[in-house]
Parts: C-alpha cells; sequence; structure tokens
C-alpha cells in the first residue's frame, strides 16, 4: 500500500512534454541557448521561475522531452558546465522517422486538427499511428530508468496520451497527472478517430491519477466519450475504473501575471512603446500575435477588419493594425499554404485601401523579444484575438495582465477556453466578421473610464489565479485523488 504523501514532500517533480523549454543553436564556435515558445513551454517555464510563490518544494524538477537538437550539440553544451535554470533537463531523441509520424503526423496532423474541430484537416494514417505508440513508449521506457519512489510525474499534452497508462504498467504505485493543454472536442467528433486509436488514448490518458482541462466543457466531453466508448461512467468527477477511480477536473491555466504587469515600467519596454507611438504619430493601434496556424482564426480576422475599413471610411488614415504571426510547424502542408493564404489577403487589403502615406495593415512574420512583445501590448489601443478555436489562449491573458495603465480594449472569440474567465472582453464569433467590424468600432469608442473597469476586473481574476495557483492546484488534487484512490482501496 503506498503511502499519502503530504502535499509539500514530493522527491522530485518530473516535467514530461514533447518540447523542450530550451532549444540549442550552433552559432559560430559556441552553443547558444534559446528559449523554446508557444503556450506549454511558456506557462510552465514561468511557473518554475517563480517557484519560491509555490507551496511545492520537490528536491529537484526534470524536465523530460523531446530534443530538436543533436546529442553532439548537447554534450558540448554539457562540458561548457552552462546550467539551463532551476530545474534539469533530461532530453531524449527519436528516430527521425518515428518523430516525423508522430509530432508532424498523428500530433499534429490527426490529433490537433481534430481537436480544435476542423475534422478536414485530420489524416487518419496507421503509420502515424504506430509512430506515435512507438515515440510514446520512448518516453515510458526513459521515465521507468528514471524513476524512484516518492517522484511525481506529470505529462503534458496531446502528443503523450498514451504515456499515464505505459507509465503504471511500468511504474504501478507512480503518482501520475496529466494536463491537455488544447480543447477536448465534443463525442461526435472524438468519435470520428479510428476505433482502436480512439479507445487507445482514452485508456491511455486513464493511467493518470488525475487529468486536468482547461474549461468544463472540455471535461464534461472527456466524461462523455468515456462513458460512450468505454462503457466507464463517472461519478462526481471520478471516473470509475476498476481498482482505481481517476479524478478529472478543470485547471484554466494562466501566466506569470507579476512578471506581464511589472513589464510596463521596464526602461526597454518604456523606450519601444515611445518609439511605436512616435511611428504612429497619433493613429490608433489594433495589435495581434499568433503561432501561425490555421485554428488562430488570421483569415477571418482579416475579413472582420476589411469589414471594418469598409463600412467607416472616417478611419481610413487614423488607424494601423499591426499583426505579428510567428512561424509554426512549417513542415506540414496546411501551415504552409496558410501563410500563403494570410499573406494574399494582407496585400490584397493594403493594396484595396493603402494611400501614399498610410498603410492599414503592418505585417510582421516572426518572433518577438519579451520586452517587444510588452511594448505592443501596452502601446495598442486594441488587442483582436480571434481563434476559431483555442484551448485556452494565454496572449488573451498577457495583454490584460500588461496593461498597468489600465486602458486598451480586448477582443476576444467566444471559443477560446480564455473566454470563459474574460467576460468583461468584447466577446466575438470569429466567423462573423459584421460582428467583428462593430467590436473594432465599440472598442475604438470606448470610454476610458469603461475601459479600466473592465480591465481591472479581468485582472484580479488572472492575478488570483496566476500560473503557480494552476500548477500548485493541480499538484493539491493530485496528492488528494492520491490518497482518495487509497483510502479506497483500504475499504
Ligand atoms: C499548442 C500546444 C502547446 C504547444 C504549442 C506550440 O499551444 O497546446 O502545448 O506549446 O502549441 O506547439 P509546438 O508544436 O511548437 O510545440
Amino acid at each position: 500500500m503506498p503511502m499519502n504523501l503530504p502535499p509539500n514532500s514530493m522527491k522530485r517533480l518530473f516535467i514530461i512534454s514533447n518540447r523542450l523549454p530550451i532549444q540549442l543553436v550552433r552559432q559560430e564556435s559556441t552553443v547558444q541557448l534559446l528559449e523554446s515558445a508557444g503556450g506549454l513551454a511558456t506557462a510552465l517555464k514561468s511557473y518554475l521561475q517563480a517557484q519560491d510563490r509555490s507551496s511545492f518544494e520537490p528536491d529537484e524538477v526534470v524536465w523530460v522531452g523531446n530534443a530538436d537538437f543533436s546529442r553532439e550539440l548537447w554534450e558540448e553544451f554539457q562540458q561548457s558546465k552552462r546550467s539551463t535554470g532551476t530545474f534539469k533537463i533530461e532530453p531524449l531523441w527519436l528516430d527521425d522517422d518515428v518523430n516525423d509520424g508522430f509530432y508532424n503526423g498523428l500530433s499534429n496532423s490527426t490529433i490537433w486538427p481534430l481537436f480544435h474541430y476542423f475534422p478536414s484537416f485530420a489524416e487518419f494514417k496507421e503509420p502515424n499511428w504506430q509512430a506515435y505508440q512507438q515515440a510514446n513508449t520512448v518516453f515510458a521506457d526513459r521515465l521507468a530508468e528514471l524513476y524512484q519512489p516518492d517522484d511525481v510525474l506529470w505529462v503534458q499534452d496531446y502528443h503523450l496520451m498514451l504515456l499515464p497508462a505505459m507509465l503504471r504498467e511500468r511504474c504501478p504505485e507512480a503518482t501520475i497527472g496529466f494536463f491537455l493543454h488544447i480543447p477536448f472536442p465534443s463525442f461526435e467528433v472524438y468519435r470520428m478517430l479510428p476505433n482502436r486509436w480512439r479507445e487507445g488514448l482514452l485508456q491511455g490518458m486513464l493511467g493518470a491519477d488525475l487529468i486536468g482541462f482547461h474549461t468544463n466543457d472540455y471535461v464534461q466531453h472527456f466524461e462523455k466519450s468515456v462513458q460512450r466508448l468505454l462503457g466507464i461512467e463517472s461519478k462526481l468527477r471520478f471516473v470509475q475504473i476498476p481498482n482505481r477511480p481517476v479524478r478529472v477536473d478543470l485547471f484554466p491555466i494562466s501566466i506569470d501575471y507579476e512578471r506581464f504587469n511589472s513589464s510596463y515600467r521596464l526602461p526597454g519596454v518604456m523606450a519601444e512603446r515611445e518609439a511605436i507611438h512616435q511611428q504612429l504619430q497619433g493613429n490608433k493601434l489594433l495589435f495581434s500575435v499568433d503561432r501561425l496556424d490555421y485554428t488562430k482564426g488570421v483569415l477571418n480576422r482579416l475579413q472582420g477588419y476589411e469589414k471594418f475599413l469598409e463600412n467607416h471610411p472616417e478611419w481610413h488614415g487614423k488607424i494601423n493594425f499591426v499583426m505579428v504571426v510567428v512561424p509554426s510547424r512549417s513542415e506540414i502542408t496546411s501551415y504552409g499554404e496558410r501563410k500563403q493564404m494570410i499573406e494574399e489577403n494582407i496585400g490584397r487589403i493594403n493594396g484595396r485601401f493603402a494611400t501614399v502615406s498610410w498603410q492599414p495593415l503592418v505585417y510582421q512574420y516572426r518572433s518577438l523579444s519579451f520586452e517587444q512583445l510588452c511594448a505592443y501590448y501596452t502601446a495598442c489601443d486594441v488587442a483582436l484575438i480571434t481563434p476559431i478555436r483555442d484551448g485556452m489562449n494565454l496572449v488573451a491573458k498577457e495583454f490584460i495582465a500588461s496593461r498597468q495603465d489600465e486602458q486598451g480594449v480586448l477582443i476576444l472569440s467566444e471559443v477560446a477556453g480564455a473566454a470563459a474567465e474574460l467576460g468583461e472582453a468584447l466577446l466575438i464569433n470569429p466567423t462573423d466578421r459584421v460582428g467583428m467590424a462593430l467590436a473594432i468600432e465599440e472598442a475604438l469608442s470606448m470610454p476610458v473610464k469603461t475601459q479600466a473597469e473592465r480591465i481591472k476586473r479581468m485582472q484580479t481574476r488572472i492575478r488570483e489565479y496566476d500560473v503557480v495557483q494552476w500548477a500548485d492546484d493541480f499538484l493539491t488534487q493530485l496528492f488528494n485523488a492520491k490518497a482518495q484512490q487509497n483510502q479506497w482501496e483500504v475499504r
């Protein structure tokens, strides 16, 4: 019988994800360490960096992930004795063809599109399913070598949905958590997966003691899929599998509120903001930033802005829209095609409305530094975030947190997970371009006092449940779930 661990007595915390928080690249004769982008890496890294505020004090944190750098670079980096921060990194390497079928294939050309309600983009290729199983097995085997009693294994995201059950098989007593960073779709969409896959993924997740999602809807969709496909009922948020009920619950992921809020007065941010204001020459600024992804609704956003310009000639010459698109998953055809479509539309809209002295759209295809990002967040009048589907969307929370001046308006898609917490934003349906044009107009004419009231309410909510609260809440519930299972076994 395993012991019930008091909440802060975990030995080591393993964060397990496909993407590692760091990348290594060779620059001339040295190995450079770069930070990885993306929701998962950013959120978990900010949790680990703010761990002095956490109520958990593991002896060590180890991040296990799929390296996108070579073994040689890693060895060289280790020899240089440079640190990766407050946590240890355990990279693992997959064969190229396994990695391709696992990452580009099943993860990002099946699960990703299907779970974001793009079934027509989903491919169902058996070799990709096999590669996905192989990749999850490589993680499981490595973790079984590393595991010691009282370690906590926290598996992240849709790349590793089979891993909890594989770990349970190898380390039956382990405390295992699983968190899904993307939506869990409705049963009618989920069932579109081939039978063995859809059952396998559910069984895989049920190897955990606690399964976390961003919203209540995702929890319910998961419970319904388990009930319809595996015939297992849930009671009071416990899935009743034999011998070991599995807890499911919602944990809306968040950001390091203080880091974004205090960025307002960083000298670098102030200087960038000033430069942006000078270039705007009194014009209003609309801003958006997303990874390049068809789920982010960039084309819909362009259509909404075009409608706004069409309906409001009085705004011509007085508004600029800076749209930043961050390169992502460029080896996948649907991503490359999307880039082309976005760029064609930007060209067309600028061609339609631009004059010698005014360009309505400024497009940047690159990532921004933290300071540049915060400068745009705090210089803009309106942030336009219009995903067609999004698990959470941390950009929305970052924008609100960074507005120490309590100014600015958030226009947010109603189908972003963040909409459940940010009801004071102007919520829009991303397919409704007329509605989006109206929201832009409303945002631009919103009185300063109303902006402040709305921002303050949203800030309070994000501050109270920041990324440290999120992780602590998950880990606390994980220990509770384990303790409840143990009591259940005694009975
Ligand atoms: C989504 C996932 C995140 C991931 C991000 C970047 O937001 O939910 O977990 O960090 O995409 O994806 P990438 O393919 O670059 O790891």
